[in-house]
């Protein structure tokens, strides 16, 4: 039997006792993903410490392969270091113009696609592959310590979004460049920089959506069933 709000008694129990989030804390997950966005457009206002840091230790709560937590997080205010970001990202901008043909390159050129200056802090998000010395599980995907990054990114870009914060990531930068400017040892990854602020507003859908560069792709389109296999229409619903 299910009450109205569709949960059965069993359900309902595991709500209780520690299963399923209570409705508004379940709501609120979903929330912030589909109402996360790629923030390139910041207000001038400053991001309270005790935010910054919430946000901060929800990256570090991250999964990680073997627990390593490979990551550290650069917290980059200076100006100066950001002038030298932005020198950077144009110049990369410019250089990957010329892999678009005409009216593409203009589009592309058109497109704002960060907020280095704007935003009133930027984050460097790095990866240590040597951290923690023999990583359990990492042997046979030595890669895990980039991926277990990316998802500390992810915890991040979420609880910012729940803390009304922008984050904007901008990967249109030479990796070498940006090592030297942040003082990056060499064997050090910077896998991700990022914008962070209170944004001007955050849109409903991708800025690549709404200018028209890509769209979402179905759903449909990325489940297979079993094994690898090309698209058949009309596609069966491996969920159902
Ligand atoms: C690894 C990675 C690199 C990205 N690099 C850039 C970038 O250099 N500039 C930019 O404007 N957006 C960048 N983005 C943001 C994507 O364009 C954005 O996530 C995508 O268009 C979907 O939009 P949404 O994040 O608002 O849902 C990057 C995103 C990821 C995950």
């Amino acid at each position: 039997m299910c009450d109205p709000d569709g949960l059965s008694r069993g359900e309902e129990h595991e709500e209780l006792f520690g299963g399923r989030f209570p409705e508004p804390a379940r709501k609120a997950v979903f929330e912030a993903i589909y109402r996360r966005r790629d923030v390139r457009r910041f207000r001038n206002r400053e991001i309270a410490p005790r935010v910054l840091r919430r946000v901060l230790n929800a990256a570090h709560h991250a999964p990680s392969v073997g627990f390593m937590q490979p990551w550290n997080f650069i917290v980059i205010r200076s100006v100066a270091t950001r002038r030298r970001v932005k020198e950077l990202f144009e110049r990369e901008r410019q250089a990957a113009a010329c892999f678009y043909d005409e009216p593409r390159r203009s589009q592309y050129l058109s497109l704002k696609l960060e907020g280095i200056l704007e935003a009133p802090l930027n984050l460097c998000i790095t990866c240590d592959p040597t951290r923690g010395g023999e990583v359990l599980g990492r042997n046979s995907m030595p890669e895990t310590d980039v991926y277990s990054t990316c998802l500390a990114v992810e915890n991040l870009w979420l609880a910012a979004r729940a803390e009304g914060l922008g984050v904007g990531w901008v990967s249109i930068l030479k990796t070498a460049w940006l090592r030297e400017i942040l003082a990056i040892p060499p064997h050090v990854i910077p896998v991700a920089y990022l914008c962070m602020g209170f944004p001007e507003r955050f849109e409903q859908e991708p800025l690549l959506q709404t200018e028209d560069w890509r769209h979402r792709r179905p759903l449909e389109s990325a489940i297979m069933s079993e094994q690898w296999q090309l698209p058949t229409l009309p596609y069966p619903n491996p969920i159902d």
